[in-house]
C-alpha cells in the first residue's frame, strides 16, 4: 500500500521549520564568544565566507536531495545508491542518540535558570551556584555521583514538550510550533537587544564584540571555527535539512528557501550578540574590570556570566528571564528537529506508524538523556559533544559531497533545483560541492585529528576519551550499518535502491 507523504501547509510553514533548525543554543552564546575570540568584527569575514561558499551551498544541496529523492537521509542516499545507505543512518543515529541527547539537558538547564531568573536563585556567587550546587560537579568523568533532581525533572518537561509537538505531525505539530516559536523568538530577543543598548557601559561590550583585530583572520583556527560554526549552526549534515525539504510539494523554490534559512539564522546570530556583548560590558564597567575578565568560554557565558550580570541590572529578573526563555525557544525548535530526521527515517523504512515510534524514540531520548543529568553530565557532554560534532558531523559533510557530486549526476540535481527555483544555480555551485566544501571539510578533520593525537582532548584521560567519545561514534557507525541491512518493508521503497533510477 502507497502511504501518502505528509506536507508542510505553506512554503513558509517550512521556512520557519527550516529555521527553527537552524537557530539553537549555539547560536545565541556560541557564535557571540567566537566572535569575541578570533578578532571580534574581523571574524565576520570568515563567518560570511564559510557561510556563502560552504553553508548556503550545501543547504541547497540538502534541500535540494530531500524532495527529489523524497525521503529521508538514509532513503535518499538509498535512491542514490544501496552502498551509502549507512551514511543517511549514521548521521541520523548518532545526532538523535548522540548529540540530541545532550542538548536537551542543556535546554533543562536553561529552563531550571529561567525560574532561578525570578528570584535570582543563584545567590552571591552564580559560578559556584552553577558549578558546586547545581551540577554538582564530580571529578570527573568516571565519577558518575548522583542525578541532579531539578536538572532531571526540567529534563522530564523538555522532552513532554518535545513529544508533544513531534506527536501531533509535521503541520499540526513542527510546522505551527515553529509558527509560534519564531516571531516570539524575534520578538524576545529584540527586547533583549534594546534594552541592553540602553545599559551603561553598553557600547564598551559592543566594541569588544565588533571591533576587528585583522591580524588574527592569518591563523587558521579562525578560519576551521568559523566553517565548523556555519556547518553546526545551519544543521548541516544532521539529516534534518534532507527529512525536511522531503515534506516540500515537488514544486517548491528550493534556493530561495535555502537561502532565506542561511541568512535568516546568521542574521540572528549577529544579532543575538548585541545583547550578548551589552551585557558583558555593562558588568565590565559596573565592576571597573576590563572586558576580558568578565567574557565566559560558552557554557560559562550563559550560566556564570550572564547571571552576575543579571543580579547587577536593575529590573534584571525580567532580562534574565527572557535570555534564558529565548535560549529554551531556540533549544526546543532544533530538538524537535532532530527527533523528526530520526522517525521520518524509521518511518521510511520500516513503515511503522508514526506516532508509535515518536512514541518511542522520545522515552528512548529520554532514558538516554539521564546520563547527562548526574553529577559527571558536564564531562561527559564536553567528551560527546567534541567527538560528535568534530569526526560525526564533518564526516557526513565530506562524504555527502562525495557521493553527491561523484556518484551521483550533480548537474542533474543542479538542472532538477534550477527548473523549480528562482534563484539560478550557476557552475560556481557544482565547483563548490565537487571541490572545496570536501577539501576545507577534509583538512578541518585533518588538523582536528592531529590535535587529538598530539593532547587528550581537554586533558581528560585516554580511558575517557575512548569510552565516552570514540566508542560513541563507533558504536553509532555500528547501528547504522545494521539498519541499513535490515531489509526494506515499505512496498513504495523496496526496489528503489536501484541506483539512478530517478535521472
Ligand atoms: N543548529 C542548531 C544550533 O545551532 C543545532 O544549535
Amino acid at each position: 500500500m502507497e502511504r501518502k507523504r505528509e506536507q508542510w501547509k505553506s512554503q513558509f510553514g517550512f521556512l520557519m521549520a527550516a529555521v527553527g533548525s537552524a537557530i539553537g543554543l549555539g547560536n545565541i552564546w556560541r557564535f557571540s564568544y567566537m566572535a569575541y575570540e578570533h578578532g571580534g568584527g574581523a571574524f565576520l569575514i570568515p563567518y560570511v565566507i564559510a557561510l556563502l561558499t560552504a553553508g548556503i551551498p550545501l543547504l541547497i544541496l540538502e534541500c535540494g536531495l530531500g524532495p527529489e529523492r523524497i525521503g529521508s537521509a538514509p532513503l535518499a542516499y538509498y535512491k542514490i545508491s544501496k552502498k551509502w545507505e549507512w551514511l543517511g543512518w549514521w548521521a541520523v543515529v548518532f545526532v538523535m542518540f548522540g548529540i540530541e541527547l545532550y542538548y536537551t539537558v542543556i535546554i533543562a538547564w536553561c529552563l531550571n535558570f529561567f525560574k532561578y531568573s525570578f528570584y535570582l536563585g543563584w545567590g552571591d556567587d552564580p559560578n559556584a551556584f552553577f558549578f558546586k550546587e547545581f551540577l554538582s560537579l564530580s571529578d570527573g568523568p568516571s565519577s558518575i555521583g548522583g542525578i541532579r533532581t531539578p536538572i532531571f525533572i526540567s529534563l522530564v518537561i523538555v522532552w513532554l514538550i518535545n513529544w508533544v509537538i513531534s506527536y501531533r505531525g509535521v503541520r499540526r505539530g513542527i510546522e505551527l510550533a515553529n509558527k509560534i516559536f519564531m516571531p516570539l523568538l524575534l520578538v524576545l530577543t529584540a527586547v533583549m537587544v534594546f534594552w541592553s543598548l540602553t545599559l551603561p557601559g553598553a557600547f564598551v561590550g559592543i566594541k569588544a564584540y565588533l571591533k576587528p583585530d585583522f591580524a588574527k583572520l592569518s591563523e587558521p583556527k579562525v578560519w576551521i571555527d568559523a566553517y565548523s560554526q556555519i556547518f553546526f549552526t545551519l544543521s548541516l549534515g544532521f539529516g534534518i535539512m534532507i527529512a525536511y525539504a522531503s515534506y516540500l510539494p515537488a514544486k517548491t523554490n528550493i534556493t530561495r528557501n535555502a537561502v532565506l534559512t542561511g541568512f535568516i539564522n546568521s542574521g540572528y546570530s549577529l544579532f543575538a550578540g548585541f545583547a550578548v556583548f551589552s551585557v558583558l560590558g555593562f558588568m565590565a564597567t559596573s565592576q571597573g574590570v576590563p572586558i576580558s575578565e568578565v567574557v565566559a568560554k560558552s557554557i560559562g557565558l550563559a550560566f556564570v556570566a550572564y547571571p552576575k550580570a543579571v543580579s547587577l541590572m536593575p529590573g534584571g529578573n525580567l532580562f534574565g528571564a527572557i535570555f534564558f526563555l529565548c535560549l529554551v525557544v531556540a533549544g526546543i525548535s532544533s530538538s524537535i528537529s532532530i527527533i523528526e530526521a530520526f522517525a521520518a527515517a524509521v518511518v521510511d523504512k520500516f513503515g511503522w506508524k508514526r506516532k508509535s515510534v515518536i512514541n518511542v524514540v522520545c522515552v528512548l531520548g529520554f532514558l538516554g538523556s539521564i546520563i547527562f543529568t548526574t553529577q559527571a553530565g558536564l564531562f561527559w557532554l564536553d567528551i560527546a559533544d567534541h567527538f560528535l560534532t568534530h569526526y560525526g558531523l564533518v564526516v557526513v559533510g565530506i562524504l555527502e559531497c562525495i557521493i553527491v557530486a561523484w556518484l551521483f549526476k550533480l548537474d542533474v540535481l543542479r538542472t532538477h533545483i534550477n527548473k523549480i527555483s528562482t534563484i539560478r544555480l550557476g557552475l560556481w555551485w557544482t565547483v563548490l560541492i565537487k571541490y572545496l566544501v570536501p577539501l576545507v571539510l577534509g583538512v578541518i578533520l585533518i588538523g582536528d585529528l592531529i590535535e587529538e593525537f598530539r593532547t587528550p582532548y581537554e586533558g581528560y584521560s585516554w580511558t575517557s576519551i575512548i569510552v565516552i567519545g570514540v566508542d560513541w561514534v563507533l558504536l553509532t557507525l555500528v547501528a547504522a550499518f545494521w539498519l541499513s541491512m535490515r531489509p526494506w518493508q515499505t512496498e513504495e521503497h523496496k526496489t528503489a535502491g536501484r541506483g539512478e533510477e530517478h535521472l
